[in-house]
């Protein structure tokens, strides 16, 4: 039996508005919550029992996941009653794992899209006799994130979190956030107070001459942690390029539920995800764009690279842009939001064109 640990407990502060009343892991990517896509992959892997360690809005999980009876696989929660940071939560979580002290324990960040193959990763953490086996992505610009440098037979030489100067980048190697843990190290990282993963026990094990490997994985990756990457994991989703278990047979450029009314002149692409209820008026055009339930898009407005919240309206030919508009938003016609605009919830938009800094026009 193979037991893993989901860590669910951040504020999601960059996903504001969209995460006041739900935590970024239940907010719905392609129609399912990223937990959702998580658990799936793990099943899939051998997973049978998940301890999800929840602080922020932890009733949020409990109530839609019970313990397990609709995804396969046994669901148990630590709470913290103040967020312990990552490593705090892991310790916190390992009161709940039922396996022994030198079994494997697979350890997953909540806003992780991706088509990893755990068990392989497992297998490597076996064959290295590692104390932690790390995931690892290469990105472009590793700057927003923790580089991990390797040797030649892939352990891992530093942690260095996100570099600034030029000489602090030596690798494009970067922490994915899904690790490979021997339970006995879990149980050595301290209880009862805030402790990072990424910036102590990591870099302790290392010190200490442990073995801790890293293991490059070039299949998907997407850190969900802000509203342009949160759209664009979801219209990957749509569209296949990111590969869930739960969406099998269903991709292509939208993904519409039954219950939305969709007028026939409407066009619906670049991995548009459209949610129950939803009204999209005539000659619309949603592009990859995340659509939550009961939202309305009314005749002509065109939503790009968007995220539109439950029951929000958008009227006649508004142009939503690389924005978050948050639940019962009432945008009115002929208005204009683009790039980075976040609409807070219940807010009424009338006779408006709001553009950033980053819109140069
Ligand atoms: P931001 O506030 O936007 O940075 O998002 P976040 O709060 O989710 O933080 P971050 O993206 O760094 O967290 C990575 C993962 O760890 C996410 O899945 C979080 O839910 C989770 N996480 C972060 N801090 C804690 C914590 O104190 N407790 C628990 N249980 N999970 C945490």
């Amino acid at each position: 039996m193979l037991e893993a640990i989901l860590l669910v407990g951040g504020q999601g502060t960059r996903l504001r508005p969209l995460t006041i009343s739900t935590p970024k892991p239940m907010l719905p990517v392609a129609g399912y919550a990223c937990t959702e896509h998580q658990v799936a992959l793990a099943r899939a892997a051998g997973v049978s029992r998940i301890v999800l360690g929840t602080s922020y809005r932890a009733e949020v999980f409990e109530d839609h996941f019970g313990h397990g009876e609709n995804v396969g696989v046994e669901m148990i929660y630590a709470v913290e009653e103040e967020p312990l940071g990552t490593g705090g939560a892991i310790r916190n979580a390992a009161a709940y794992l039922t396996c022994g002290p030198n079994d494997p324990v697979v350890v997953f960040n909540g806003d992780v899209l991706t088509g990893l193959d755990i068990a392989g990763l497992v297998q490597k953490w076996r064959d290295a006799d590692a104390d932690v086996a790390l995931y690892l992505t290469r990105v472009e610009d590793p700057r927003p994130y923790g580089l991990v440098p390797t040797d030649s037979i892939g352990r891992v030489q530093a942690f260095l979190e996100k570099p600034t100067t030029p000489e602090e980048i030596v690798t494009d190697q970067i922490n994915a956030g899904c690790y490979i843990f021997k339970r006995s190290v879990i149980d050595s990282i301290p209880t009862g107070r805030t402790v990072s993963v990424e910036r102590e026990t990591f870099p302790e094990l290392l010190a200490a001459g442990r073995m801790v490997i890293g293991v490059v994985d070039d299949g998907y990756w997407l850190d969900l942690g802000n509203p342009l990457a949160f759209a664009k994991g979801s219209a990957d989703l749509v569209t296949g390029k990111a590969p869930s278990p739960l969406l099998t047979g269903r991709t292509g450029q939208a993904i519409v539920e039954p219950s939305a009314k969709v007028d026939p002149s409407a066009k619906l692409t670049g991995g548009t995800y459209v949610g129950h209820n939803v009204v999209i008026g005539a000659n619309a055009v949603v592009d990859g764009s995340v659509i939550f339930n009961e939202v309305q898009i009314a005749a002509g407005a065109k939503v790009t690279n968007s995220i539109v919240s439950t029951a929000a309206h958008i009227g006649d030919n508004s142009l939503i842009t690389d924005t978050v508009v948050a639940e019962r938003v009432f945008v009115g016609a002929n208005n204009e939001l683009q790039a980075g605009a976040r609409i807070f919830p219940d807010s009424r938009i009338e006779g408006c064109a709001i553009r950033f800094s980053s819109d140069k026009s």
